[in-house]
């Protein structure tokens, strides 16, 4: 399917004036609405009818785990633990209203049994070899009672190139190298997936290894550039910008799971709310910098002042080994860093947080798999200057953590999508160490807060009232002045 451009559902909107934004890399004209969210018209969502194509770009260990566990859960061998999409539950109205759906039953979700799965990698592993390798999940117990769907899954040839990613090199890999013909060829095969397997709606999921680190530059500015730089086989265009355009052009919503710059340049964010498609990204949110950003939230809420935050990683699975290139740690390193800056918030309060020392370290070590150990020491102090510190040693699986993201992303875009919220899906940000953000804004990674922007944004696609916790309702007797 080939999307047109087509007016933007959200104009006309009242009192709209138009402002020029210089960030540091770009300069934008935006058009600043001056109503309040909550005046914005709700949005009709199309019905979550026939069945979705999820596919992911990378058939490792977060896809496989994420594949794997949709089946087992589709067939009652088990829970949805980790996913708010499957679990969680939403307040509506007032607190004595008791009125508290979950989220799925809340909003038009498509069911977990419309879901098809399909995959690219540069390795021939089917989805059921390649989580046999991963060695996350327990071979008897949750593979071999579904290795048949597994087995099924054969990842198409990937759009590779060793150049971005050093450590790995595959032979299923796409044979042409001109970047042209490579975005052709992806979209070739998301048509392919769609037709094969009778797909209404698809969306793709970045579950791919990490590339290396790439500046934004004028390729990247504006669409004209962009194709340009294609056709000109320029080295600043990386393998996963080329799915993100593909998925773009052919209308599908694109999520990025690893911290690569991928969808997050000025022409491919525009061309997404050019042509209606949903993206985000970047950087799934599970270990230490979940811990992160649920704890400098409350250093910050008690006015409590920070030296420094030393946090170490040791992982040993394939993610861990191509991570163990400066290059793409760099990628990495860039996404995890950010987030102490935007909530301690330093400009604001630098006697409390001016002068941190913040360091993060990410160690590949092969015998623990994917069971990542992060260590964090936070050196802090209160009244009168007392020195304190906070350590905390979290032993998790890395793979077990993302990949009821994976499933909750794969939903939400596919919801954005039907509500025709196009490009930068903002409310999606919990999901993610380094969200994307509309150009000009500063991103929020406090992970609360990010649960209230996205449980508000389901309110108020289904035309229920924001929940703002003021509720002087309550007490009304109380604080109205007596007549
Ligand atoms: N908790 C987590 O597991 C977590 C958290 C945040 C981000 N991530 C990111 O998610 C991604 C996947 O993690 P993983 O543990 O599954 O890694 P993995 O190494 O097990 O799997 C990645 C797969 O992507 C494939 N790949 C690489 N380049 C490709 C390309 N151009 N086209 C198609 N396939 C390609 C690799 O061959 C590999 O099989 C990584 O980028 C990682 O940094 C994971």
């Amino acid at each position: 399917m080939l999307l047109e451009r087509r007016p933007s559902r959200r104009l006309p909107v009242p009192d709209a004036v138009s402002v020029t934004i210089t960030t540091s890399t770009e300069q934008h004209e935006r058009t600043i609405v001056s109503v309040t969210d909550q005046h914005l018209p709700t949005p009709t969502i199309a019905p979550a009818d026939g069945k979705l194509g999820v596919v992911c770009v990378g058939l490792g260990a977060v896809a496989t785990t994420f594949i794997a566990g949709v089946e087992l859960i589709r067939r009652g061998m088990a829970d949805p633990v980790g996913s708010l999409s499957q679990m969680g539950t939403i307040r509506l109205g007032k607190r004595t209203d008791q009125r508290a759906p979950v989220i799925k039953d809340f909003v038009p979700l498509a069911a977990l049994d419309d879901i098809v799965f399909g995959a690219w990698d540069p390795f021939e592993d089917d989805a059921y070899v390649s989580a046999v390798k991963a060695g996350v999940l327990d071979v008897a117990r949750h593979l071999e009672p579904i290795a048949e769907q597994l087995r099924a899954i054969q990842p198409m040839t990937a759009a590779f190139d060793p150049t971005y990613v050093r450590k790995l090199d595959g032979p299923n890999v796409k044979s042409d190298t001109s970047k042209r013909v490579l975005l052709e060829s992806i979209r070739d095969d998301i048509r392919g997936f769609r037709e094969q397997h009778a797909c209404d709606r698809m969306v793709m999921v970045w579950c791919g290894s990490t590339e290396i680190y790439i500046e934004p530059s004028a390729a990247h500015m504006d669409i004209g550039a962009f194709d340009a730089a294609i056709d000109d086989d320029d080295p600043t265009i990386s393998p996963s910008m080329l799915y993100a355009y593909a998925a773009l052009l052919e209308g599908v919503p694109f999520a990025n799971g690893a911290p690569s710059l991928t969808v997050d340049i000025p022409a491919l964010r525009q061309f997404a709310s050019d042509h209606n498609v949903p993206i985000c990204g970047k950087d799934f949110k599970t270990g230490q910098t979940m811990v992160k950003t649920a704890l400098a939230p409350m250093f910050k809420a008690r006015m409590l002042a920070m030296d420094g935050w030393y946090s170490t990683n040791i992982l040993g699975n394939r993610d861990g080994e191509v991570l163990d290139d400066p290059d793409a740690f760099k990628s990495k390193e860039h996404s995890k860093l950010g987030v102490l800056d935007t909530i301690l918030q330093p400009d604001l309060y630098p006697e409390l947080y001016g002068d941190i020392d913040h360091v993060v370290r990410i160690n590949y070590y092969p015998p623990r798999g994917d069971n990542k150990e992060g260590w964090d020491n936070i050196d802090f102090h209160g009244w009168l200057g007392y020195p304190m510190q906070l350590k905390v040693n979290f032993l998790c699986r890395d793979s077990i953590l993302a990949a009821p993201l994976c499933l909750d992303l794969a939903l939400f875009m596919d919801l954005a999508q039907r509500a025709e919220m196009a490009g930068i899906q903002e409310w999606l940000s919990f999901y993610f160490k380094s969200p994307q953000v509309a150009p000009g804004l500063y991103p929020e990674h406090d992970l609360y807060i990010q649960q209230t922007k996205l449980k508000n944004t389901l309110r108020w696609m289904m035309g229920e009232d924001q929940i703002t916790h003021l509720g002087v309702e309550y007490y009304a007797d109380d604080y109205l002045p007596s007549e």
